[in-house]
């Protein structure tokens, strides 16, 4: 039997965004070096996830297996595995539900027990399974049950494996994906810009009701450190995903990483509201006529343990905006004040029960607001 898994979002870095096809052992280890050292690691970034382009064009002739691609990955797999858990973290691998990966390499159908057993094998604690080369007129339910079956061989692969479903939102996984896979992507893939990650977000926010512990919608993996969004877009990229309970996969070059694009990634404050146990996705709350984001304007609110909310003010605009809410629309308990805390300016604030704030064109404020403590002394 799988123990539970992902009961926080999954955390860790892929190598896709930054380098696309061009991975290999070197770049995962030393990738795995740089989550430890730069201190990701004991942040919770504990997966090392190896995307498309690590397997050679045939499989193996006599077994069937995948094989490695020979130049990439010398020592095969389990070499590297093994590197990853020394450090203390853990291994994710790439595979693809049709009859071959978006990049043209041997996909999984019709293979699943094998390949499942092969990742366990090696090691792998982690799988992304992509959604190209399906063939035309697959039927929904076909294409759901070619998950499935990964999902089964994984179960009967005698590893415990993440199963991350990169399916893209096409046939709605947020509606089948639960209790499947631990992650469902939904939508197609980010791309390095404050438009493609603004898109994004519009789709994954309205989708709160479906993820919970075990089970985390997928907005993609970060883009933050790749130098097409700037560092106000960066830093909304990072809050919003937070505040969206999203997994949180690092996807640049670790080893170059500037000083500020690290202090992103790794601000603890926001990583705790990220992974905070209720495991609860931000809603997003009226603020206009027609519903949320109607004017560009997006309040959020996420719930905490312990009654505290996430609180996300997001200017979608071009122009400077003065955004309030009320402790009333964010669902928080009745109380004379309370405490503030803007989470990236590290600073505290008495407030009543009105939070008003000039957000700067396309910022997000974050904040976590709590009861003052001590008031629960009156009860009894
Ligand atoms: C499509 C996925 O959505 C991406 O994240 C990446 O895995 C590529 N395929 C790799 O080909």
């Amino acid at each position: 039997l799988t123990p539970p898994m992902a009961l926080t979002p999954p955390m860790g870095w892929n190598s896709w965004n930054r380098f696309g096809c061009d991975v290999s052992a070197a770049l995962v280890e030393q990738s795995a070096d740089q989550l430890v050292s730069l201190g990701l690691a004991s942040l919770g970034y504990g997966y090392v996830i190896i995307d498309d382009c690590w397997m050679s064009p045939h499989r193996d002739a006599r077994t069937g297996r995948l094989v490695p691609d020979p130049v990439k990955f010398p020592d095969g797999m389990a070499v590297v595995a093994r590197y990853v858990h020394a450090l203390g973290l853990q291994l994710g691998i790439y595979e693809d539900a049709g009859t071959t990966t978006c990049a043209g390499y041997p996909g999984s159908l019709g293979h699943e027990r094998l390949d499942a057993r092969t990742f366990a094998e090696w090691g792998v604690d982690y799988l992304k399974y992509d959604n190209c080369n399906h063939g035309s007129s697959v039927t929904t339910a076909q294409y759901i049950e070619r998950y499935a079956a990964m999902r089964r061989a994984l179960d009967a692969a005698g590893r415990p494996i993440l199963f991350a479903i990169c399916e893209w939102g096409v046939h709605h996984p947020w509606a089948w994906a639960a209790g499947m896979g631990q992650t469902w992507r939904t939508t197609h893939d980010i791309t390095d810009s404050y438009s493609s990650m603004l898109a994004i977000f519009r789709v994954n926010v309205g989708l709160s009701a479906y993820a919970g512990p075990g089970g985390w919608n997928d907005p993609d993996m970060l883009e933050i450190g790749n130098g097409g969004m700037t560092p106000t877009e960066e830093r909304t990229e990072f809050t919003l995903w937070a505040a969206m309970a999203a997994p949180l996969v690092a996807g640049t070059d670790l080893r170059t990483i500037s000083a500020d694009d690290l202090a992103v990634y790794g601000d603890p404050e926001v990583v705790a509201i990220d992974q905070d146990p209720l495991g609860r996705q931000a809603v997003p709350v009226a603020d206009g006529d027609r519903g949320p984001g109607d004017r560009g304007l997006w309040v959020l609110s996420k719930p905490l343990v312990n009654g505290a909310r996430a609180v996300v003010l997001f200017n979608a605009t071009d122009e400077p905006q003065t955004m309030t809410t009320t402790a009333a629309q964010l669902g928080l308990a009745p109380a004379v004040s309370y405490v503030a805390r803007d989470v990236w300016a590290k600073t505290s604030s008495t407030i009543a029960g009105r939070l008003t704030a000039v957000v700067a064109p396309h910022a997000a404020l974050l904040f976590r607001i709590s009861e003052p403590a001590g008031r629960a002394s009156w009860s009894g």
